[in-house]
């Protein structure tokens, strides 16, 4: 594997980016819409732009015939205007003669057949011609580009996705087995192949069935190594052209299938893709912005420590095709929307797409720009009053979030509770990410700011660490968790946390098993996993109640304190909640999935005992605040997810960034955004 990439800034400009992906090249015959986009584009207060994610057919329309006209005029234009680009490879789709001549490049399904030719995100990402045709058009690239004063950063491929099952793909993925398991029996051993006779007798004779967990842990940990590995190809000829521009890639929030965490490695700056579901009338909002606020963190935090991301592609309008409804933002979401992005260590703001296209397949998806053209829309001028607003916010730039607590968010946890559970589990694939997002969402309410960490972060810098449902843990890390609280630090560990170790199997110890039962005091016997919606009481020490749903754990204090006890049930009597001192430190245990008035019962002396704090007291409920920190000063972000007005206290006398206010309250209309100036 390559080494990690370091991490790099964004390029010297002192001002929060935003813009969109921009896709000239589908209008070149409308010179006077290129010219309106221009005008439009100082108009939205947008400085930057994806160029060039889908046009290879435009830049090579046939085998090395390099066409560039097009984009010279595109790259000068933008920095006459001072704009940004963030110039895309071409690999996201791959032209039709490129298919047609090979179609080893077009990925090959778990059946041996080839899937289908067109659309996108389909290419095999080891197929020599593709790496082949993909090195020409990237060196071209880097020739003509790489000192270009647009340019920004290099955007590689498109959303880099999927597994391929052709031969070169298998011989890749057989030598990082041999370099993972060293020998056949170690395999064996790990997969534990003797259960249905799939015994493994060489390198690159594999099973495709589905049969051992091991295995198919493994395959999703080389698809994502793979895309790194991916990356890497593609940056060579962009980073000897130029190293000081950053690489990145686009990533997809939450993906169930890549793992950020080995992806992020090829990258020096991370850029994410979100399209949230941002409904103010439903319940479910808090949820719905938290959601957002735990993959904003976890973006934040994937370079190794808090710095600062992009969110690159973002629906301005509500209108996300590929959901079952598109429900348009309703007023304030948008600003909300992208100031908490911000409030989360973002430095820059961009959408999905600049003009809605014509045709084609996503010409009814939003955009700044519609079909009509021109400045009047309701969207248009949203983005455009953002766009005035994110200017008075510059000095927020490279601030940097802090945070005193941490969420262990892991991939291969998850996928191993989806594997285990797999053929018989009612979950949903997303129970892992609902029951992280339950523990956050228990701080976000609280205005506690959170990193989201994987698992082989250093714990010590923090007061409090939450481990989630952490169903494998990774080699060494009940070690780490160990010393972390025996120094004296605060960890919470759920149902369905330590049941395996990093290749699947089953501790032997007990569950949390590799000795984590000692440090937390307790042994988790079972799990009931009761019908749907049936419910458990809970009932804390101070008498309040709770109800508990999806998991009852069968929990035995040994010697712990026990927090709280189930009311009914199977387990009755049985704890659900406990805390033992280890060292210096607590470790505290939740068996069962509790509501979200048991998650605050349970969280309310955790809180207190770590002194885990949140960046202002005294905030009416609804009202979340965020701190940025950094050489010009510290910001304070004040969000209203409410659709009532607001009226903030302030500790001190702040000053209001956007109107040079100074203020000692404020007032927040409904979903409005502030941000001030700490004294
Ligand atoms: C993204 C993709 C864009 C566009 C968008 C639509 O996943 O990168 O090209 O398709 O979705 O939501």
């Amino acid at each position: 594997m390559n080494p990690v990439r370091p991490p790099a800034p964004l390029r010297p400009r002192a001002t929060l980016l935003h813009g969109a992906d921009y896709n000239p090249d589908q209008w070149l015959e409308y010179p006077e819409v290129l010219e309106e986009d221009f005008r439009l584009m100082r108009e939205a207060g947008c400085n930057t732009f994806s160029v060039g994610i889908f046009s290879w057919s435009r830049c090579e329309p046939s085998p090395g015939d390099y066409q560039f006209d097009w984009l010279d005029r595109i790259m000068d234009r933008m920095a006459a205007e001072d704009f940004y680009v963030n110039l895309a490879t071409p690999s996201g789709a791959l032209p039709l003669w490129l298919t047609k001549n090979h179609p080893e490049c077009v990925r090959m399904n778990p059946d041996g057949r080839r899937a289908v030719d067109a659309g996108r995100h389909n290419f095999c990402r080891n197929a020599p011609a593709l790496r082949q045709h993909v090195r020409a058009i990237n060196t071209e690239l880097a020739r003509r580009y790489a000192r270009h004063p647009a340019l920004a950063m290099w955007h590689v491929s498109n959303e880099l996705q999927g597994e391929c099952h052709c031969p070169h793909c298998a011989e890749k993925f057989s030598q990082w087995l041999r370099a993972r398991h060293g020998s056949l029996d170690a395999l064996n051993h790990a997969y534990w192949s003797d259960f249905w006779s799939h015994r493994i007798a060489s390198w690159t004779d594999l099973p495709r069935d589905y049969v051992l967990d091991g295995l198919l842990l493994d395959r999703k940990r080389f698809a994502s190594d793979d895309m790194a590995d991916y990356v890497d190809f593609e940056a060579e000829p962009l980073v000897a052209a130029n190293p000081e521009v950053p690489i990145v890639t686009n990533l997809m929030g939450l993906h169930p299938q890549i793992s950020y965490h080995r992806l992020a490695r090829a990258v020096s700056l991370v850029a994410d893709d979100q399209y949230p579901q941002f409904d103010a009338e439903s319940p479910d909002f808090p949820r719905q912005l938290a959601r957002s606020a735990l993959t904003h963190d976890l973006m934040r935090c994937l370079k190794g420590e808090s710095r600062p991301w992009l969110l690159m592609e973002s629906d301005p309008e509500g209108r996300v095709l590929w959901r079952n409804y598109a429900k348009l933002k309703r007023p304030g979401l948008h600003h909300l929307q992208m100031l908490q992005t911000i409030a989360h260590g973002a430095d820059g703001v961009m959408y999905f797409q600049w003009r809605k296209s014509r045709g084609a397949a996503e010409k009814d998806h939003g955009a700044v720009v519609g079909h009509y053209g021109g400045n009047r829309g309701r969207v248009f001028n949203e983005v455009a009053a953002l766009g005035a607003r994110l200017q008075k916010l510059s000095a927020v730039r490279d601030t940097r979030v802090e945070a005193d607590t941490a969420l262990v968010f892991d991939w291969d946890a998850w996928w191993a509770y989806n594997l285990a559970r797999g053929n018989f589990g009612s979950q949903t694939p997303n129970t892992y990410v609902d029951v992280a997002l339950e523990h956050y969402f228990a701080l976000w309410q609280r205005g506690i700011s959170v990193d989201v960490v994987p698992p082989h972060a250093d714990l010590s810098r923090y007061k409090l660490v939450l481990c989630p449902m952490l169903y494998a843990l990774r080699d060494g890390f009940a070690e780490r968790l160990a010393a972390y609280v025996h120094a004296g630090g605060h960890a919470v560990l759920s149902a369905y946390s330590g049941f395996n170790d990093e290749h699947a199997l089953w501790f032997r110890d007990g569950c949390p098993g590799a000795g984590l039962g000692k440090v937390f005091g307790v042994w988790l016997e079972e799990i009931d996993q009761p019908r749907p919606h049936e419910r458990v009481t809970v009932r804390f020490t101070d008498g309040s109640e709770a109800q508990a749903a999806d998991f009852i754990g069968h929990l035995h204090a040994e010697g712990a304190t026990v927090l709280a006890t189930h009311v009914n049930g199977l387990f009755v009597g049985q704890p659900c909640a406990t805390r033992h001192t280890h060292g210096r430190g607590t470790a505290w245990f939740l068996a069962s999935r509790l509501d979200e008035a048991g998650q605050r019962l349970f969280y309310d002396p955790i809180i207190a005992a770590s002194g885990a704090a949140p960046a202002l007291t005294n905030l009416p409920s609804g009202v979340i605040a965020r701190r940025r920190t950094g050489e010009n000063g510290r910001f304070v972000f004040l969000m209203n997810s409410t659709a009532e007005t607001r009226v903030c206290p302030l500790p001190a006398e702040h000053t209001d960034l956007e109107t040079g206010e100074h203020l000692t309250s404020v007032r927040l209309a409904p979903f409005a955004v502030h941000v001030l100036r700490e004294p």
